[in-house]
């Protein structure tokens, strides 16, 4: 199979879906490479790198005509519109928070894979969880930005002028993220504190050696798959209340906190925000265009409130280290690929539990069950 990997075309996305260490790989399982020219230069994989490893450097036509097209974010609706059926594109095209996409690829014919999808409890699945291995990058980055941004220490340190003591840092939302935030300050020698509505993260909370909060309004939010679920509007007033207290103790507050298919929760209200001393810094990995976790978060951009805190509105973390980055989706981009590759075709056995999750579009029809009835455009 020709397999073919594209050059991003979102702004600011510097991700390549495959790294030349991946290529060599799939041209040794039978495949041939191809590479559009540029596509690695935005995560420092030049074109020769990608040649010695034995793909064939091509312009974006070529590549886009390829039997497979590996890609990070969705390509730009006109060359959505040039893709068939026989062709499949594989990439985190986020089908669920648009749907219409789904509907323009069903319309073209071709096989669309989102990694974002990933049944994630399968075992099997695990080295192919992109969300897993973007959401860790990402964890650690948000800490760096964060101690980048706090005009002190994280570690106690005691020196001939002084002694400073450790950051406070606190960690809301302990998922695959928070938990590395987690790590991440500890390793910097900051003294971390963490919560999540779900209860069951308590234990790898403490193994990461931070103190887990409990908050005595709000009980358990377990929802389904591993997730949390939304909150009642009375649950999130007393969850912010009782987040506040906690809110004004720190220096450094990281939030990750998401429910799937829904807007992030605020948990940092204007009021928390009042409370934190001048010098605080909050980076928000919630941020979107439909709010944060942090009120008053812009996504993409730094703000100082009046009386001195900071607001980083994270966006697209992994992609400011896009060469760990590239090399982890590469790792989970090709498990992918070659799960489905039989006897050296594509094959799209939707009777496969991991195949059936991932799958979006197949044969002019949507075929995931979490967009079934989504009709093609006539
Ligand atoms: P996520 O990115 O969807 O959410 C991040 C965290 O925010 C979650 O821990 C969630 O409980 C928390 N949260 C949501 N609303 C909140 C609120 N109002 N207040 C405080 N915290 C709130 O989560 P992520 O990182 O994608 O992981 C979700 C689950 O999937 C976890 O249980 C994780 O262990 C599980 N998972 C399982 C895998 C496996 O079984 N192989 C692989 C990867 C993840």
């Amino acid at each position: 199979m020709k397999v073919a990997v594209v050059k991003e075309t979102t702004p600011a996305e510097r991700r390549v879906a495959l790294v030349p260490e991946a290529v060599a790989k799939l041209i040794s399982a039978g495949h041939e490479v191809l590479v559009e020219s540029g596509a690695g230069s935005g995560a420092f994989f030049p074109d020769e790198a990608f040649s010695q490893a034995g793909a064939s450097v091509v312009a974006p036509d070529q590549a886009y005509a390829a039997d497979v097209i590996l890609t990070v974010a969705r390509p730009q609706d006109a060359r959505i519109g040039s893709l068939h059926q026989g062709q499949a594109i594989f990439g985190m095209l986020a089908p669920l928070t648009d749907p219409a996409l789904a509907r323009q690829l069903a319309a073209t014919g071709v096989t669309a894979v989102s990694l974002d999808l990933i049944p994630r409890t399968l075992s099997r699945a695990q080295p192919m969880d992109a969300l897993s291995s973007q959401a860790n990058i990402a964890g650690y980055k948000a800490v760096l930005l964060g101690a980048t941004a706090f005009g002190r220490f994280f570690p106690l340190l005691i020196t001939a002028a002084g002694t400073a003591r450790p950051a406070k840092v606190l960690v809301l939302g302990t998922g695959v993220a928070g938990l590395q935030a987690i790590g991440t300050a500890r390793r910097l020698g900051a003294v971390v504190s963490a919560y999540d509505v779900r209860p069951e993260t308590r234990g790898e909370v403490e193994s990461l050696g931070a103190t887990f909060i409990e908050l005595t309004s709000v009980g358990s939010a377990s929802g389904e798959g591993g997730y949390a679920r939304a909150l009642t509007d009375s649950e999130r007033a007393a969850q912010q209340a009782e987040l506040s207290d906690h809110i004004a103790r720190h220096d450094v507050v990281i939030t990750t906190a998401q429910v799937p298919g829904r807007r992030p929760p605020v948990l940092v209200t204007a009021e928390a925000l009042k409370s934190m001393a001048p010098g605080s810094v909050l980076v928000d990995m919630g941020a979107s265009k439909l709010g944060g976790n942090v009120e008053g978060s812009v996504p993409g951009e730094t703000v100082v409130t009046d009386h001195g805190v900071t607001i980083i509105g994270a966006e697209n973390l992994p992609s400011s280290m896009a060469a760990a980055a590239s090399s982890m989706y590469a790792r989970n981009i090709s498990s992918l690929l070659t799960y489905m590759v039989k006897d050296g075709e594509l094959t799209v056995d939707l009777t496969d539990d991991l195949v059936a999750g991932v799958v979006v579009t197949h044969g002019g029809q949507v075929v995931h069950p979490a967009l079934a009835g989504t009709e093609p455009p006539r």
